[in-house]
């Protein structure tokens, strides 16, 4: 079992690395990195490439531990047990109608081995990360509710990403093996835009790719264009027949770009921007 990187997704050699490192420590992967280098689709594609079904659990602000394991729904047994009519009353008598099972229950019962992603984990509160040691560890948990233990048939093959809003705690740490993707350089850039616009032409993109590469280095940008901004401005150049004459000024000069919103996100860095292409005019 290794990942070899895919049609699809552009992996760098550590990022390959990483994920196999990972695989063979049985860890889970923790990767890092900006919003939007390709840490939730590394999960999908490695899954993909593996052949294996992928369970996701997409993590916010008030996403619990326990939900990830299961939840007893209270509420709606009381609810039937109130209109005893269903079933005769049946399904009331058995708690396991009234347990519902969270992604790491599915993935520890699963007949096959599987894939389990834990996105953006530094959404969640502090507490949630040291919740789930002991089930990630031990690869097991116990219900209350129906007396049983949840044991992993197979190890499931656990991605956690992060977009860096939290630090994460140093025993949840050293459970993990870490890679932090980092922002593509050119050449990575132009082989991921190719995977996505294996058509478009090369002096667009040489032109874009500057442009896009000078708006990121801008210092004192609040938040910096990522990839998946890249592709969406290209998408947008392509759809609007935009010509390379309006990305390149003759004499190399910065300009504004044609659709600068697919780029920058805030007013402040617009106005940057602007301050910028201004002053070297004048500096002419
Ligand atoms: N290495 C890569 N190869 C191919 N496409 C990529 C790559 N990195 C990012 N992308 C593109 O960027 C988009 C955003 O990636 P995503 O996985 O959602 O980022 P993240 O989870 O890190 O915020 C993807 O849908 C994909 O189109
Ligand atoms: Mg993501």
């Amino acid at each position: 079992m290794k990942f070899q990187g895919s049609e699809n997704y552009v992996a760098t050699q550590d990022l390959m690395l990483a994920v196999n490192a990972s695989i063979t420590l049985k860890r889970p992967l923790l990767v890092k990195g900006e919003p939007g280098t390709g840490k939730t689709m590394l999960a999908e594609e490695v899954a993909q490439t593996l052949g294996m079904p992928l369970l996701q659990w997409h993590i916010k602000s008030t996403t619990k531990a326990q939900q990830g394991l299961y939840e007893y729904d209270a509420v709606s047994r009381l609810r039937d047990s109130q209109m005893a009519d269903v079933d005769g009353g049946e399904r009331v008598k058995n708690i396991h109608n009234y347990i519902v099972k969270g992604v790491l229950w599915q993935a520890f019962t699963s007949e096959q081995p599987v894939a389990l992603l834990i996105d953006e984990i530094d959404k969640a509160d502090i507490e949630f990360p040291n919740d789930l040691l002991r089930e990630l560890d031990r690869m097991e948990f116990y219900c209350y509710e129906t007396r049983e233990l949840i044991k992993a048939r197979n190890r499931p093959l656990v991605f956690i990403t992060s977009n860096n809003e939290k630090e994460l705690p140093d025993a949840f740490l050293r459970r993990c093996f870490f890679h932090y993707i980092k922002f593509p350089d050119a050449d990575t850039m132009k082989k991921i835009v190719d995977v996505h616009f294996p058509t478009l032409k090369s002096e667009l993109l040489t032109a874009a790719m500057k442009t896009f590469y000078d708006v990121r280095n801008l210092p004192g940008l609040k938040k910096k264009p990522s990839t998946s901004e890249l592709l969406d401005w290209l998408k947008l150049l392509v759809a609007e027949d935009i010509p390379l004459e309006a990305l390149q000024s003759a004499d190399n000069k910065v300009s504004v770009p044609p659709l600068v919103g697919a780029l920058l996100k805030n007013e402040q860095d617009v106005t940057l921007f602007e301050k910028l292409v201004f002053m070297n005019q004048r500096n002419r």
